[in-house]
């Protein structure tokens, strides 16, 4: 009986130490314990062989074994097979849960709405660098060193290389798309640029533009006129009025600013219009013909327009925006207020 005893326990010890490490070896151990003419069985079978007053306390062992054996068993095979089935069970044709939608940033909003508006009229997207040499940034655009319209835009330069700089204007994206194309050209260039401005309500080292450049046979001034007409219109509505003011840029001549009849107080007056009820939107002009040029284009065949127009500003007037500072702080009860389309 005492050998019997050991021998349990031999048993016992080397199912703890066994771990079947793939189906193949599962069935061995399977066959070797759990079997028909296996280790369990032949234990089972010398119960009749037992002394009666033994046979309580050789069942219990026998016993013990046994589920040792089959619960060790039942482990291995679900751990080999993957997770059991807990019979939880997923309904499929619930609804999700909704994701929180965000909102587009009104400076987007009013870029692509610009460009869509441009885009009906022909317009193409052309887009640059923000690090710009100076020769598509200024000398180019007619602007030579020394050039006293050189300081109307505070620019920021790169110390590590004495030609760079942050774009001051995309006026930069027009004379990369002269170098490579020629008329007809239509474009519209929108992009961040960076001036170097104590930010304020009222300006920031940082902002967005659109400009477009149309060069083609017999493009005149009525031609600027009549498309900004257009755009103003899309843009603001068909009762909003325009005027243009004589200006100066290198790149145009005669160069306009323009102004639209100001919406916030109609034209009677308000501190959005310095109570003129006119507000400057942007700054266009007759592309100048040293620039065509410039880029190998005849000025005797060719003309052209160009205008440049912060799409802040655009923002600021359609959605009365009075804090420039708004549109970079990333204040979400001021974004989220952007949701609709334009
Ligand atoms: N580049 C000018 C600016 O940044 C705007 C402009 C563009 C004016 C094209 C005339 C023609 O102020």
């Amino acid at each position: 009986m005492e050998q019997l005893l050991q021998q349990i326990e031999a048993y016992k010890q080397e199912i703890l130490s066994i771990a079947p490490d793939g189906a193949e070896a599962l069935e061995a151990y399977r066959i070797k314990f759990l079997g028909t003419k296996g280790i369990l069985k032949s234990l089972f079978a010398g119960m009749k062989d037992t002394p009666a007053d033994q046979k309580k306390e050789f069942g219990l062992l026998l016993n013990e074994i046994k589920q040792l054996a089959e619960g060790r068993y039942e482990s291995w095979k679900q751990s080999l097979e993957g997770s059991p089935d807990t019979g939880e069970k997923i309904d499929l044709t619930l609804p999700g849960d909704p994701l929180p939608l965000g909102s587009r940033h009104p400076i987007s909003l009013t870029r692509d709405k610009i460009v869509h508006i441009f885009g009906r009229l022909g317009f193409s997207v052309a887009e640059g660098p923000e690090i710009e040499d100076d020769w598509h940034n200024f000398t180019a655009l007619n602007l030579p060193e020394n050039h006293p319209a050189r300081d109307m835009q505070d620019t920021f330069y790169i110390h590590q290389h004495p030609d760079w700089l942050l774009r001051t204007h995309t006026s930069s994206v027009q004379a990369r798309v002269m170098e490579k194309q020629k008329p007809p050209i239509r474009i519209i260039c929108p992009g961040r640029v960076y001036r170097n401005e104590t930010i304020s309500a009222r300006a920031h080292c940082f902002f967005h533009q659109t400009e477009g450049l149309y060069v083609d046979e017999n493009v005149s001034f009525a031609d600027l006129k009549q498309t900004l007409y257009f755009f103003v219109q899309e843009m603001f509505g068909k009762d909003v009025k325009i005027r243009f003011r004589p200006s100066y840029f290198p790149f145009t001549e005669p160069s306009a600013e323009m102004d639209i009849t100001c919406l916030i107080c109609g034209g009677s007056g308000c501190n959005i219009c310095k109570h003129t009820g006119w507000v400057e939107i942007l700054g266009s002009g007759m592309v100048h013909p040293k620039m065509l040029e410039n880029f190998g284009i005849d000025p005797n065949k060719y003309t052209g327009f160009a205008f440049g127009m912060g799409v802040e500003r655009i923002c600021q007037v359609k959605y009365r925006i009075n804090d420039l500072r708004l549109y970079s702080q990333n204040d979400v009860r001021f974004l989220s207020q952007f949701t609709a389309a334009t």
